[in-house]
């Protein structure tokens, strides 16, 4: 399984510091936006994946990440030249996805909380999985529709009278049928290749599994200045309460075993004095516990 993250976008909503920095490298309390969903493919057991963003903000990444050997990880890096829509990363990731399956995370979304929801779609072998998670603003995201017993019946994007309270999240699961179905989309009315076409393609195919995300999971919207603040006030008081930090990508890694801790050793002893590096420190310790 190989995954892809999106951070591309014009990030508009977020002027006047888009002019100089893309919102996925923005702080989320203590750490920039994508390590949250990066950390969500890692907790996947996701370990080759492909970052695509602009040309201008690709180099920052690299800085971030490197090739991702620090943390087990393979990282490359792809450039989208224009906002042409979700569905493109397919089109761009192409060669990177050769004949495996994939999973797409937009660099933009945050999930919190058991994501087992995310696991079992990992282990699906043919077909789509997407996620439905209710909200109060249906008309901002993809929306998807249900049957009486619980099956999905329809996906629209951003529709002005919503069939449902159920967005989907920027979090997609597909066999290797994805490449070529986003090769045959066609621009949508805002000339995109919309992501919503790719899943209504899945079920029109009867090949589409819809799993609703229980309410005890947070997906957090972050496009706006006032989401950013919630975002980072909900991780702020998380963090501190439980004295745990969420997305840490070392701590990650030591976790799910793509590092062992003499490298995790290395990653502290590189790291400047700061509180993040005393928390990975203490982690270190206690880990024999
Ligand atoms: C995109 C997708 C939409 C999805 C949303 C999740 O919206 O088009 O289907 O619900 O991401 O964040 P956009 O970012 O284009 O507003």
């Amino acid at each position: 399984m190989k995954g892809i993250i999106l951070a591309g976008g014009a990030g508009s909503r977020m002027y006047p510091v888009s002019q100089i920095y893309s919102k996925q490298l923005t702080l989320i309390y203590d750490k920039p936006l994508i390590y949250y969903p990066l950390s969500v493919l890692m907790l996947g057991g996701i370990k080759d994946i492909l970052i695509i963003s602009n040309n201008e903000t690709l180099p920052q990444y690299e800085k971030l990440f490197g090739n991702g050997f620090q943390l087990g990880l393979k990282i490359q890096y792809a450039e989208q030249k224009e906002p042409n829509g979700i569905a493109e990363s397919f089109i761009i990731g192409e060669k990177f996805i050769g004949k495996d399956s994939v999973s797409l995370i937009l660099g933009d979304n945050i999930f919190y909380g058991n994501i087992d929801f995310f696991k079992r779609a990992l282990e699906r072998k043919s077909g789509a999985t997407i996620f439905g998670y209710r909200v109060t603003d249906p008309e901002r995201y993809g929306i998807v529709e249900f049957d009486s017993g619980g099956n999905a019946t329809s996906i629209e994007e951003k529709p002005s009278s919503p069939k449902s309270d159920f967005a989907v999240p920027g979090l997609y699961v597909y066999d290797n049928q994805v490449v070529e179905i986003a090769h045959n989309l066609k621009p949508s009315a805002r000339n995109e290749l919309e992501i919503t076409d790719v899943n209504k393609e899945y079920l029109k195919r009867g090949q589409l599994s819809v799993e609703k995300i229980s309410r005890g999971i947070a997906w957090l919207d972050t496009g706006t200045p006032e989401a950013l603040l919630q975002a980072s006030n909900f991780f702020g008081a998380i963090e501190a309460r439980q004295g745990l930090k969420v997305a840490c990508l070392e701590e990650i890694s030591l976790h799910m075993n793509f590092i062992d801790a003499a490298k995790f050793r290395v990653l502290i002893e590189n790291m400047p004095s700061c509180s993040y590096r005393d928390y990975l420190q203490k982690i270190y310790k206690d880990r024999a516990k």
